[in-house]
């Protein structure tokens, strides 16, 4: 079982009009819902690869039944600890003239010190009942940046996977989850410098493995990405295909590392199964998550060289 931890889950609200008009009066021409979070994104690919999972995290009731109905759906688990009030909501304004979007995004209502507990309490519990647990996305208000690291802490026994960026990487590494994802930004972020070539992004990966991570893994959008146990580092480089929409490209990717560690394989066939899940979520439309035919067919194209 996979349970994939997600603090700060959202409503998108996706409304589409004819031609933005700032300061002006809009009309929508349709709009659509979907609860969203980056933690509901692995879990829903995780079933879609096949695998047993469930999301956890702070739902409200006046409007969570929206996330918990799509994790249902899904034949995904949902076990969040349930609070008053609402999910927060994030605008996005398609302009269809311009093909542009412009989001307004809500920071998500204040968790406090009691519902914190309740949190850890959780995920005590699930790290008794999975065999991974999944840290990702934003911290809601009230939660403290060393949160994942707490987090990760209470979760003695159980493999843990961190994709997190900022202080919640850094503070949540402390705690030596079994493997990490940063993109270039967020390692770069980790390291305090800018990575301008491929053996810099290896040697700081590598210094990150070295700290105590099993695995690095760093995803580099258009450019690929690599992935190393501190010893062994390889180099996948990016899968030319039709980029329709990168949304959920990197937790796609996370899901597909979980796919390969589930099957037992070794870096290099984790690796491959992350790139091919990675690469077959840009290829779809939107905000719609990986498909399995695309994931399957993306595998042989996947060229991976070690560096
Ligand atoms: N333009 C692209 N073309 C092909 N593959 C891509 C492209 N962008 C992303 N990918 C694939 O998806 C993987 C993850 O993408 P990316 O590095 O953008 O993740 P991320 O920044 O963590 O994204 P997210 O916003 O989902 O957290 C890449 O390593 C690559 O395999
Ligand atoms: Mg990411």
């Amino acid at each position: 079982m996979i349970g994939c931890i997600c603090l700060n889950p959202c409503i998108d609200r996706t409304v589409e009009i004819e031609e933005f008009t700032y300061g002006g009066m809009n009309r929508i021409l349709s709009w659509r819902e979907d609860g969203c979070g980056k933690g509901v994104n692995v879990a829903l690919v995780a079933r879609t690869l096949g695998m047993d999972s469930l999301c956890a995290g702070f739902l409200f009731e006046d409007n969570g039944a929206l996330i918990a109905e799509r994790l249902r759906a899904a034949g995904a688990g949902e076990e969040c600890v349930w609070l008053p009030g609402k999910v927060r909501t994030n605008l996005k304004v398609f302009d269809r003239k311009n093909a542009r979007i412009t989001e307004i995004n809500e920071a998500g209502a204040f968790i406090g010190e009691k519902e914190r507990e309740k949190m850890v309490e959780k995920v005590r519990d699930l790290a008794r009942r999975c065999d991974t647990l999944v840290f990702t996305g934003s911290l809601p208000p009230g939660c403290p940046a060393d949160f994942y690291k707490t987090l990760i802490e209470s979760a003695k026994g159980c493999r843990c996977v961190l994709d997190a960026e900022g202080e919640k990487l850094t503070r949540g590494m402390e705690a030596r989850p079994y493997l990490i994802k940063p993109n270039q930004y967020e390692l770069e972020l980790r390291v305090g410098r800018k990575l301008e070539t491929l053996p810099e992004i290896k040697e700081a990966a590598m210094r990150c493995a070295r700290e105590g991570i099993a695995v690095v893994a760093v995803s580099m959008g258009g450019d690929g990405a690599l992935i190393t146990d501190g010893e062994t580092c390889y180099y996948a480089p990016v899968v030319p295909v039709k980029v329709r929409s990168t949304v959920g490209a990197g937790d796609s990717m996370v899901a597909g590392f979980l796919h390969g560690l589930s099957l037992g394989e070794d870096l290099a066939g984790v690796f491959r199964r992350g790139v091919a899940a990675g690469t077959a979520a840009v290829t779809t439309e939107g905000t719609q998550l990986m498909e399995l035919e695309d994931y399957e067919a993306m595998l042989s194209r996947v060229a991976i060289e070690e560096i």
